[in-house]
């Protein structure tokens, strides 16, 4: 059941999240079902994420909309903490950008952050979060992203073009504003304090308005970033939200980068895929196959249908009936998660080969300090 016992903040997810009450406590907006026709009137698409409310809430998006409708161009801006090699959750709001960045025509910024993962990960390195920097942006380049409109900025290797922004937007933020936002206290390293006007740089990289598609984990940053534009004399950072995608053992808090068995790295071989799915993905069955027949299973708490739901099944028809089925009893927990299985590794194998082709095309992505 969810309650009110949850935390979602950039560092720290725990508990079972309640997406309405987080957007209460946010202050952000629902997308409805008027935003998504709004959406698919100008795209000519109806895309699963929005139409099961995977992206659920955003900021800004209608004005976003106004202005396009009216001719004016905006960009697309996201990120990744290189704390570990990429997760299937990460592509989440990376395959939503790429989809919007072919439908409205916009260039796009990819920030890794080296730097943030250091100051916040007490064991590693720079060199090593450095090393994922690279590694993190083969998984980018492989959701066919192309180099003409997509730029990779990384924190320590473009701090020359950030800092002047950075600098800008750090004297308009006080210790007392991150402090309410983040929790900081006086252990806190001063690069962490920091550190939220560096994510925000990349939103004024361009003179034109942007739009962020991210986890919701993420907004605290650009609640700020929000408050600050105007005093700068820029527009407000529009913003479309993801849920946060379950770890495998389920239900309360979203999959850790550093926990090897919560989650599916995009790095994985279908065998370890297959082992960690059967092992430990969360089931809505029932104790035995007998139960399992008479009672049926939940869905709506079973990570292998989540998966499904959120990126590996896209096609509703399917998704409906695999629903129908497992609910009714007539699909049991080895055939779903045989499913997941199934699709995961499938999408892995053509994703790790694009993944080891972008080694050779990453030097044309990365941003060059003008
Ligand atoms: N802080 C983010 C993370 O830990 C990385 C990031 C940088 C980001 N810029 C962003 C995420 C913009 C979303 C949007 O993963």
């Amino acid at each position: 059941m969810p309650s009110d016992n949850f935390i979602v903040t950039p560092w720290h997810v725990e508990g079972d999240i309640d997406y309405d009450k987080l957007i209460k406590r946010f202050g952000t907006e629902k997308i409805t079902d008027q935003l998504i026709s709004r959406i698919e009137k100008i795209t000519k698409e109806s895309h699963f994420m929005l139409r099961r409310g995977i992206f659920f809430c955003h900021r800004d998006m209608k004005r976003i909309l106004d202005d396009y409708e009216k001719g004016k161009k905006f960009f697309l801006y996201t990120g990744r903490g290189p704390s570990g090699h990429t997760h299937i959750g990460h592509l989440v709001p990376w395959v939503f950008a790429k989809w919007l960045q072919d439908k409205f025509e916009t260039n796009m910024y990819f920030q890794l952050t080296d730097d943030e993962k250091f100051f916040s990960k007490q064991n590693l390195t720079l060199e090593e979060t450095k090393k994922f920097a690279y590694e993190n942006a083969l998984d980018f380049i492989a959701l066919g992203f192309k180099p003409k409109n997509t730029k990779i900025i990384i924190d320590t290797e473009n701090i020359q073009t950030l800092y002047p922004i950075a600098a800008r937007i750090a004297k308009k933020i006080n210790f007392s504003n991150t402090k309410a936002v983040f929790g900081f206290t006086n252990d806190t390293n001063i690069g962490m304090i920091f550190y939220t006007a560096l994510q925000s740089a990349p939103c004024f990289i361009e003179d034109k308005p942007v739009l962020i598609p991210l986890g919701v984990d993420q907004d605290p940053h650009f609640r700020i970033t929000r408050d600050v534009a105007p005093r700068i004399g820029k527009p407000k950072p529009a913003i479309i939200h993801n849920i946060m995608i379950p770890a495998l053992q389920g239900p309360g808090g979203k999959m850790s980068a550093s926990e090897e068995n919560t989650t599916i790295y995009t790095t994985d071989t279908a065998d370890v895929v297959k082992k960690k799915i059967n092992k430990y993905a969360f089931s809505g069955g029932q104790q035995d196959i007998e139960e399992h027949r008479k009672k049926g299973g939940n869905p709506e708490i079973d990570v292998s249908f989540q998966y499904l739901r959120i990126f590996f099944e896209p096609d509703d028809k399917k998704l409906k009936q695999i629903y129908d089925d497992y609910k009714s009893g007539k699909m049991l927990t080895g055939e779903l998660k045989g499913i997941l299985i199934e699709k995961i590794n499938k999408f892995l194998k053509s994703h790790q080969e694009k993944r080891e082709k972008a080694r050779d095309q990453i030097g044309n992505f990365l941003f060059e300090n003008p």
